[in-house]
């Protein structure tokens, strides 16, 4: 029998691959698009061994990256692009910004169609687990105009949290930026990244979001990137990230 150590999950593999992410695969996975050894999984749970199994997606082999191979870029995501591979509304795809690379590159979670600001897509599974995965609460902050006064009470209201229908929220920090009685702007860090999260805790306290700007992830600012238009992170940006989500907690799903 072969030593556990030597498996990993299925789902694991086929993000460090770099095909997509680790909730992504879990998908591809029960669709049937994924087979080991030419058979079909569909169940989750199925763990594997990268030395000795082969596995295909959509029928085409995956392989590891070596190192030198992960890559990750910045993207100053404009409003009107959709943060998913595949769009069955055909609507721009953030990945037609940096369509010239030959590499698939997927976006680590989602900016709404609506929201514009800073978006990294990479080919490192690891890395974009690590980004996706509330319990390393990498910060993100937007910018958020809302229509209305927005003041002081609000503000406090905002702070002691608002219920959503997934559960409770509370940013880790707010602060007004300018009220007037037509709109106001605010500014936002949150540790999560659930759903429409910042739309849904404005409209929680009775405010309707006009724009809606991620303007930090991280330390990583939009810095230098025109709306629309990329970087690439470099090695001590990726050595600063990865440190970040050890310090973060455990990885006890690392397997
Ligand atoms: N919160 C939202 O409501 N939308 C986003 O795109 C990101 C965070």
């Amino acid at each position: 029998m072969e030593p556990d150590t030597d498996l990993i999950r299925l789902q694991k593999y086929i993000a460090d691959c770099g095909v997509t992410s680790r909730r992504r695969a879990e998908i591809m996975i029960s669709e049937g698009r994924v087979s080991v050894n030419g058979n079909i999984i569909n169940e989750q749970g199925v763990k594997i061994n990268p030395q000795a199994d082969q596995v295909k997606v959509d029928g085409k082999i995956v392989s590891l990256k070596a190192e030198s191979s992960r890559k990750t870029l910045l993207l100053h995501k404009p409003v009107g692009y959709v943060s998913t591979m595949e769009d069955p509304q055909n609507r721009p795809l953030v990945k037609d910004l940096y369509a010239d690379l030959k590499e698939r590159f997927y976006p680590v979670g989602r900016l709404d169609i609506n929201t514009s600001g800073l978006l990294l897509c990479t080919n490192d599974g690891e890395l974009a687990y690590q980004l996706m995965h509330p319990r390393f609460k990498f910060e993100k902050e937007y910018l958020i105009t809302v229509a209305g006064y927005f003041g002081i009470n609000d503000l406090t209201a905002l702070k002691r949290g608002v219920e959503l229908e997934d559960g409770p929220a509370q940013p880790l920090r707010a602060w007004i930026k300018q009220s007037h009685s037509r709109q106001s702007e605010l500014s936002m860090v949150i540790g999560e990244g659930r759903n429409r999260q910042v739309r849904r805790m404005m409209a929680a306290l009775g405010f309707s979001v006009i724009s809606l700007q991620r303007t930090r992830l991280a330390f990583l600012t939009l810095a230098g990137v025109k709306k629309g238009s990329w970087r690439w992170l470099q090695k001590p940006e990726l050595d600063n990230l990865r440190r970040l989500a050890e310090k973060g907690q455990d990885d006890k799903d690392g397997i």
